[in-house]
This record gives C-alpha cells, structure tokens and sequence, in this order.
C-alpha cells in the first residue's frame, strides 16, 4: 500500500519562529508598508523602484534566517507520508527543511523573471525565471529578452497560476494540515473547501481562526510547538 496523502498548506505563522515577520500580526509587514504599494501590480507600474527595495530587503533578510522546527517536523513527514507543501510563503525555508513537493503559490523571492513575462498556466514560463539566490535587482537590470527583471512574485490583481495544482493536492489529500495563515487572502484561503467530506483538517495557529467546519480541529499553538501536538495526534491514530 502507498503512503497517506498529507497536504501541508502554510503561510507567514510558519517561519515566525525563524524570525521573518508575518503580514497582519501586531508589527506585521502590512502596518508597516502599504500593501498596494509594495505587493499590487498597480504599484509596480507606479513606482517599481520602490517594490524592487522591499523585496531586495526580503531577499537580503531571507539569507539571514534558517529554517525552524516546524519547517523541519514538516519535512520528516515525508519519512512516512506521501507529502505535499502547498505555501503561501516565497521564503525558501521548506526547502532547506528538506521538504521535496512544494507548490509556491506566490512565487519565490529567490526568483526573479522579465516583467513582460506573465504568470501563465503552465507555471510562470519556467524558462524566463532566474534564481538569483540573496541577491538584489534594480531598475535597469535587464533579461536578455531586453525586459526590466522583476521578482517572481504574485502580485494582487495577479493571476495564481498554481492554484489548479493546488486545488488537485487538497482534492487528493487523506489529511490537510493547515499552519501559520490567518485564511484572509483568497484563492489560496479557499483551498480547504476542496478537501474530502471525510477528510480531518488539522489547524496549527495560536490565534482563533476565522472558519469554522465539522472537519476542523483547532491546534492552538505557535507552529513549532503545534507541530509536536499534530506528531502525537497522528501516532495515537
Ligand atoms: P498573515 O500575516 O495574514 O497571517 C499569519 C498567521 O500566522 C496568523 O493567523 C497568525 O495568528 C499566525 N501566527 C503568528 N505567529 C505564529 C507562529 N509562531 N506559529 C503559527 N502561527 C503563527 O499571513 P498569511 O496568511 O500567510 O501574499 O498571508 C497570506 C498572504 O497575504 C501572503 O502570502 C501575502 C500576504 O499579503 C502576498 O503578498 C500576495
């Protein structure tokens, strides 16, 4: 028999304890930036400068910080589930928790791709986007295509083009296990929806969370400390 299906669906809570800050906590990003400034494709076309400083300082920031225990419990799933990260996050610490499916749904800050280049279906024309590790971009840096580069990010008013992949994990998913995300920022918060009748969902937040289903069972904790409660609950099944 194969493994279980487990879907992993993370946002910002996920690597606080790695000290990245979330979006809409008490001295979130989002107090301190204006989302339409910096995270809208309305302001790329304002002030594209401006986004290109606060993702240099993300990138810059992101080199700095490694990945915490919840980052690494999710990854050691794997040992005995079929494991799926579906993140909300473009930090990279999944990956250097070792997880080894993971689906971006908001890009990537390590990536960086021309700006005439959409996010398509088929997963952001692959063959455009450059890794650029902790590095910085500025207004001039151009693709060989002659493009402005920007960051392989999806923007507000941006399509999602991994959704769809998303939709058919959670679909598929024998459990869900949702850590870190405060379920305000659509597609993405709708993605429990598609989860089966019978499925458990399991969610780690030390905060309430703001949906309420039968399936739902709240783990209220930090996501390092929640993950050892979700451990144990999956032995004594
Ligand atoms: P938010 O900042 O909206 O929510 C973070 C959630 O993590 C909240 O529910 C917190 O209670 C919880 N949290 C805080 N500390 C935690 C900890 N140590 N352990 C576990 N949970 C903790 O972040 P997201 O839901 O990820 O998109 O935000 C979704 C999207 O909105 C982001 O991907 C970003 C943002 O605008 C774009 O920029 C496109």
């Amino acid at each position: 028999m194969g493994k279980k299906k487990l879907v992993v669906l993370t946002g910002a809570g996920v690597s606080a304890e790695s000290g990245i800050s979330t979006f809409r906590d008490s001295n979130g990003l989002w107090e301190n930036y204006r989302v339409e400034d910096v995270a809208s494709i309305e302001g790329w076309y304002r002030n594209p400068g401006l986004m290109l400083d606060f993702y240099n300082t993300r990138r810059r920031e992101l080199g700095t910080v490694k990945p915490n225990a919840a980052h690494i419990a999710i990854a050691e799933l794997e040992k005995e589930y079929d494991v799926t990260v579906v993140t909300q996050n473009v930090d990279n610490l999944h990956e250097r928790a070792g997880s080894t499916r993971i689906i971006h749904l908001h890009g990537e800050l390590t990536k960086v791709r021309p700006e005439d280049r959409c996010n398509d279906r088929d997963g952001f024309s692959e063959e455009s986007v450059f890794d650029i590790g902790y590095g910085e971009i500025h207004i001039g840096d151009l693709a060989p295509d002659g493009a402005q580069l920007r960051p392989h990010i999806v923007w507000f008013g941006e399509a999602v083009p991994k959704i769809e992949m998303a939709i058919n994990a959670v679909e598929r998913a024998g459990i869900l296990l949702i850590v870190g995300t405060s379920l305000q920022v659509y597609p993405a918060a709708g993605l429990f929806r598609y989860a089966g009748y019978d499925t458990p969902i399991y969610i780690i937040d030390p905060k309430d969370v703001p949906v309420s289903d039968p399936r739902i069972t709240h783990i209220r904790n930090v996501a390092t400390k929640g993950m050892e409660d979700f451990k144990k609950i999956l032995k004594s099944k």
